[in-house]
């Protein structure tokens, strides 16, 4: 299969690719981001089934990128601006990275040429938050406006592939925290637990939500929304069959 991974230079993204790269079911692997995504260390004679995309305009792909990404049989989509980034740039920005982004993501990559001697829909997962709320009524005191507009990103994706007539299945995967070793310092861990505390927020290994995405984008999914619970269990389960 061939797999689009937008927001290739990214945390989650990078783990992703590792994983990808050696899953006998992926044959490529299509590195979406502003910037180039470098040929992943220690991939080998895989590193053949990687290439990276630049895509300059992510409201209005080029006809270039637009036939790199043809053909991909799914997407796990990680572009977003992150909670510590949201001081750094406009709420119009904000709303454009984390959610047109997004939406025009699964139009282009859904209208884009498949194989057509498969019949199972385009996968698009989007990467959203715990904490995110589709119902505006439901807006939380802390980061309010940033959760809901998630919210609002992840039920439009949602209605897109519901209006798609079977041409495109999409999902939603809400993590709490995503956590790696080593790779925040003493000052960002413990506001990290002070967060937890105050918000509730679940953890997920990075190894976990990436082993969780990429079996749901080869196997097909198992729920329309996979809770921070889910993507634990279903990366463990993932996990411990490969060791
Ligand atoms: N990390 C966590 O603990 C956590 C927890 C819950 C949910 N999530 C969600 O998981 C997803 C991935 O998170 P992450 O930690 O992997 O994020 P990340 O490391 O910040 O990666 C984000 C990616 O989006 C790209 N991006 C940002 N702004 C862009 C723009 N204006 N145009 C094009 N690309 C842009 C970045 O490109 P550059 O490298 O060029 O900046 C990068 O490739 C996000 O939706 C995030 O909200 C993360």
């Amino acid at each position: 299969m061939k797999l689009i991974v937008a927001g290739s230079t990214g945390f989650v993204a990078t783990e992703l690719i590792r994983q990808a790269l050696s899953h006998p079911a992926v044959t490529s692997i299509i590195a979406l981001g502003r910037r180039e995504a470098p040929t992943p260390a220690n991939a080998g004679p895989n590193a053949a089934k990687f290439q990276s995309v630049i895509c300059d305009n992510f409201e209005n792909y080029s006809e270039s990128v637009r036939q790199k990404l043809a053909g991909a049989d799914a997407c796990v989509w990680t572009i977003a601006v992150t909670p510590s980034q949201l001081k750094t740039m406009t709420w119009e920005q904000i709303c454009t990275i984390c959610r047109d982004y997004a939406i025009r993501g699964i139009e282009t990559m859904s209208e884009l040429d498949r194989d057509r001697k498969t019949s199972k829909p385009f996968r698009f997962i989007y990467i959203s938050g715990a904490n995110s709320v589709r119902d505006p009524a439901k807006r939380p005191w802390v980061l309010g406006d940033y959760c809901v507009l998630r919210g609002e990103a992840e039920s439009r994706i949602l209605a897109y592939a519901q209006q798609s007539n079977g041409k495109v299945d999409a999902r939603i995967a809400k993590p709490g925290l995503i956590e790696a070793e080593g790779k925040t310092g003493v000052l960002v861990n413990v506001a990290k637990t002070i967060g937890r505390t105050l918000i509730g927020l679940p953890k997920v290994h990075v190894r976990e939500i990436s082993a969780t995405l990429l079996d749901q984008a080869v196997n097909g999914f198992q729920k329309d929304t996979l809770l921070n619970e889910d993507l634990v269990k279903i990366g463990q389960r993932v996990l411990q069959t490969q060791q």
